[in-house]
């Protein structure tokens, strides 16, 4: 008999069953766009961003909230990002009532029509003068408070990978912003992104435009019960059993990460002879998974300074609450001085490959410090 379709997916938004829990998140967003508290809203990559706050949009529709979601992560100029704006405001609004004609009105420096994109399918289409981009940038961050307003309304706006405002112009992107968003009182914004640290320059760094301008809400790990029951209910929606135990043993070596623990379930399910999950199996899963998965982490390492492999390989060897500055990991790789490690560890913190919580240094992906580990640890770089 054939086997069941694979019932773990990894990479992308999931939705419906394949979303685990996170009740508490989509509650307290919730309650921040009905007080129209703005969000900001970052994890390390692939933790749930995206999914969570498709969830939350597809709830406050129900709740009469008009939601816009815009991932700005193809932006790379100021024309590009009132583009995408303009046509998301047009998008989402084309299903109301009346919306059209009052957008239109609302704009005087961009213009609408709707098209046909290469597939056939009807998209919009804006113009504006591409010598009047401020202009034009104001008059687009205004149109979705603007409708709300004449029309009684609430709505939300997400911008996703909002990190990349600072790669297109950022200061003056930054500073019309916020601006606009200060006088809104009809749409709560949601800032999304994985780049702690840019993230957090934009937000926290008096000298920046959005300085404290939102809430700060890390995203944490799903609990492990929860991560736990839905992956019993997963394999068991095709028909293939797991124990407690080896559940334990996957969230053990995925420390809970929602994309790595989806893989390897999806490879264990993949791997499995007859229905049941065999604990067994997981170093086989493990290795199947890392080596997929090897050419992202070489990329990575090949940009790297021999300093910031030393450091990473340090960490990678580095237990829970031991010091990264301690004599024998300094000595390992002839740094005379705990600043070399500190340099070091500066510059893969910039690149949010290091992270540091409580004052303890941790490399952010797991998966990324199994492989070195692994494949990099045994034979470390010399200098
Ligand atoms: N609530 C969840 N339940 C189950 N799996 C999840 C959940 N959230 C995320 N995942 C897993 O993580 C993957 C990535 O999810 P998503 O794209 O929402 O994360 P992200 O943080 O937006 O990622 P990126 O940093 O790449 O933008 C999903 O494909 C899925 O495998
Ligand atoms: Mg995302």
């Amino acid at each position: 008999m054939a086997k069941a379709k694979n019932p773990f997916i990894y990479g992308g938004r999931v939705a419906g069953e394949t979303f685990c829990n996170r009740q508490k998140e989509i509650k307290e967003l919730l309650s921040d766009i009905e007080a129209k508290q703005h969000v900001i809203l970052f994890s390390q990559r692939r933790f749930g961003k995206t999914s969570l706050v498709w969830r939350v949009l597809s709830e406050a529709r129900k709740n009469g909230v008009i939601p816009i979601y815009v991932d700005i992560y193809p932006v790379s100029s100021l024309a590009e990002f009132i583009e995408l704006y303009a046509k998301a405001i047009a998008e989402a609004l084309s299903g109301y009532e009346k919306a059209m004609k009052l957008l239109k009105g609302l704009f005087s420096r961009l213009y609408l029509s709707m098209g046909l994109d290469a597939m056939g399918n009807p998209q919009w289409n804006v113009g504006f003068d591409r010598n009047r981009e401020s202009e034009s940038l104001d008059e687009v961050l205004m149109t979705f408070e603007a409708y709300l307003k004449s029309t009684k309304k609430a709505g939300v706006v997400v911008f996703d990978e909002f990190q990349q405002i600072s790669e297109t112009n950022g200061n003056k992107m930054e500073a019309h912003l916020r601006t606009a968003i200060q006088t809104h009182e009809h749409v709560s914004y949601i800032f999304v992104g994985s780049r702690k640290h840019l993230l957090q320059d934009i937000f926290s760094n008096p000298n920046r435009p959005f300085y404290r301008s939102g809430k700060i809400f890390p995203l944490g790990k799903i609990s492990s019960e929860e991560f736990a029951s839905f992956i019993r209910e997963r394999f068991g929606s095709a028909k293939t059993a797991i124990s407690e135990k080896t559940i334990n043993a996957v969230l053990e070596a995925t420390e809970i990460h929602p994309y790595y623990t989806q893989y390897l379930c999806h490879i264990l399910y993949d791997i499995a002879e007859g229905t049941r999950i065999r604990e067994e199996d997981i170093p086989k899963a493990l290795d199947l998974l890392i080596s997929r998965e090897a050419t992202a982490y070489m990329n990575t390492w090949d940009l790297l300074t021999l300093r910031q492999r030393q450091a990473l390989v340090s960490l990678a060897d580095t237990n829970p609450g031991e010091s990264p500055f301690r004599p024998e990991a300094l000595q390992r790789f002839g740094m005379s001085q705990p600043a070399v490690m500190m340099r070091a560890l500066n510059s893969l913190l910039e690149k949010d490959l290091v992270d540091k919580e409580n004052g303890n240094y941790q490399i952010t992906d797991v998966f990324f410090k199994r492989w070195i580990r692994t494949y990099i640890s045994q034979a470390p770089p010399s200098p």
